[in-house]
């Protein structure tokens, strides 16, 4: 399968994620592009409520992809903007698989992550993916990494 990782990643936690994601499923025997989103100003807050001006600078083309995996940080109990515009900016998910993954600083994953989780989804099945369960990998107080390799074996079996 032709896989897609598609991340945002402000301070590299969520990147981490994407490279074990991606190291998982190339054990799997797929092929992988890892393509982290760009923006042409810096972006170092703000939430999907409000209307921001930056525009991503090297959206990917996903039409080659099997699957997309989408993931971003969890920004203001959210999905990050940055990986929502990726996922309105694409014209069609039509027929291909997309899973979204987060990380986050909070315990609990309904400080955010639940919601950003289901932000992501709602927009991909928008635009005809179908839509896998996603994964959530919150910091404080649990072993992330631990974490993170789970989901990407678990991510790495599903596809
Ligand atoms: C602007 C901003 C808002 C954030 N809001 C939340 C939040 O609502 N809940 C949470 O758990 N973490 C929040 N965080 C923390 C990030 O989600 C967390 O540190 C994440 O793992 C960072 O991923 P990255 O290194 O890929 O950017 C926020 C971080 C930033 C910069």
């Amino acid at each position: 399968m032709n896989i897609g990782i598609i991340v945002h990643s402000k301070t590299g936690t969520t990147l981490k994620f994407s490279e074990i994601i991606a190291g998982k499923c190339r054990e799997k025997g797929h092929t992988v592009d890892l393509v982290q989103l760009k923006t042409d100003i810096a972006v170092d807050s703000g939430s999907v409520r409000q209307k921001m001006n930056f525009s991503l600078i090297n959206n990917p083309d996903c039409s080659g992809y099997d699957a997309i995996l989408a993931g971003g940080p969890v920004w203001a109990l959210s999905a990050s903007p940055i990986i929502i515009a990726f996922l309105e900016e694409q014209q069609s998910f039509s027929g291909k698989k997309l899973l979204p993954f987060v990380t986050m600083s909070f315990p609990f994953t309904f400080m955010g992550g639940k919601q950003a989780i289901k932000l992501m989804s709602s927009t991909a099945a928008g635009k005809g993916a179908v839509v896998l369960p996603g994964k959530i990998v919150p910091r404080l107080f649990h072993n992330s990494q631990a974490l993170m390799v789970k989901a990407a074996e678990e991510i790495a079996n599903l596809l």
